[in-house]
Parts: structure tokens; sequence; C-alpha cells
């Protein structure tokens, strides 16, 4: 797939305020500082499209992009973040929820994990949820270029034999490193198949 353009939408906290859901939409959601909205900007080859930071909880709203102007990718704010209030985590938690769950154009959501961590308990519980949900996902390791590719293997097969304990399939796969621009060709491949898919 070719990036021709990517723009801003819209950003919001009200997810029946997000845009017609006429064109496929990519999700993109994971543990705060995991790298979503840098991933974001690798895969459209933008420096800052996306709001980065190195503080925790950059990403506050729903933001959509639009690609090529006929699909768009969604950053949304990290979850598990401590400093956020207990009041602020239950709003994300029912913001994104309800987004999740109703949003009839979302194609797939990209979990993004930290590939420098063993499985968290809170990346655990929220990909039990989406697969309870039935809602299409796939994992993203990130970061990769922080550690070795053995322990990023280990990482994962760690990962694997977790997963395989609840779920019979297990989904796709995907190592990325926004630094290194590591596993970009391979996603926008796979958004590519979906969008065929949807067709
Ligand atoms: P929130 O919006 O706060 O939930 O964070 P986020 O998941 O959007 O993370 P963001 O993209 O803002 O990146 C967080 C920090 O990690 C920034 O300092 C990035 O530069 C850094 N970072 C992101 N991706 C990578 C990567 O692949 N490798 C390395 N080494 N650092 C990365
Ligand atoms: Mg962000």
């Amino acid at each position: 797939m070719i990036i021709q353009n990517a723009a801003f939408v819209v950003s919001n906290t009200n997810p029946s305020a997000c845009p017609v859901p006429d064109k496929p939409e990519f999700a993109f959601i994971g543990r705060s500082n995991v790298g979503k909205s840098s991933l974001i900007n690798m895969l459209v080859n933008r420096k800052n499209l996306a709001k980065t930071s190195s503080t925790p909880g950059k990403t506050q709203t729903i933001n959509h992009f639009i690609v090529n102007d006929t699909w768009y990718l969604v950053d949304l704010p990290g979850y598990g973040y401590a400093s956020v209030s207990r009041s602020k985590s239950y709003a994300w938690g029912g913001m994104i929820e309800t987004y999740l769950r109703k949003r009839e154009n979302l194609a797939t959501t990209f979990v993004l994990i930290d590939t420098r961590l063993e499985p968290q308990k809170i990346d655990l519980e929220f990909i039990h949820w989406i697969g309870t949900e039935h809602l299409p996902f796939a994992m993203v390791f990130t970061k990769a270029d922080k550690i070795s590719r053995k322990q990023t293997s280990v990482t994962i097969e760690f990962w694997k034999k977790k997963l395989r304990n609840t779920w019979e399939e297990l989904p796709p796969i995907f190592v990325t490193s926004a630094v290194e621009r590591q596993g970009k060709d391979e996603l926008l491949r796979y958004i590519d198949e979906v969008l065929a898919s949807s067709d």
C-alpha cells in the first residue's frame, strides 16, 4: 500500500460524535506510552501527525485521521496509566468501551504491547475482553529496537502460550519499531488485505 495522503479529521471524547462510519477504520490501543501515536506516524510517514510524548497520558481523546481519502486510522488514549485518577480511568473505560463496541466500521483493532515486558495483567484482561466481544484484533509488539531479537522472540512465545490457554486461534502478530521503521510494510499489507476483504 502506498500512502498518498494522511490528514487529521477530528478529536473527541464522545464516541457518537465520531465521523460518519462510511469508511473502514483501524484503531490503535494499548497501555499509555506503549507507542500508539508513534506507530501511526510511522505508518503514514509523518513525524508529528499524531501527537507523541515521553510522558504517559499524552493522547486523551479519540483521534481520527483519514488516509488516502478512503480509510481511517484512530489514535486512542492509553490504558493503565497509574496517575490518572480513578474517576478519569472509569471515564476512559466508558468512552473506549463504547467506541469499540458501537463503532460499526471498525475493521481491526491493533492492540499494542511493549516488547520489553512480560505479559501484563492489564493487557491480558483487555485482550480477553476484546476476544469475548468478538472484535477483530491483531497484536503489535512495539519498541523492538530496545531489545535483542532473541528476547523479542522469547516474549512473543510467552504471549502465544498465554493466549493458547484461552483461545484456539491466535491473532495476527506484528513486531515493530517506530524508531527503526520496522514492521511498517507488514502492517500496511495487512491493512490492505483487510480493506480488500471488506470491499
Ligand atoms: P499515550 O498517548 O500517552 O497513551 O502514549 P502512546 O502509546 O501514544 O505513546 P507515544 O507514541 O506518545 O510514545 C511514547 C514514548 O515512546 C515517546 O517518547 C516515543 O518517542 C517512544 N517510542 C514510541 N515508539 C518507540 C519505538 O518504537 N522505539 C523507541 N525506542 N521508542 C519509542
Ligand atoms: Mg498517544
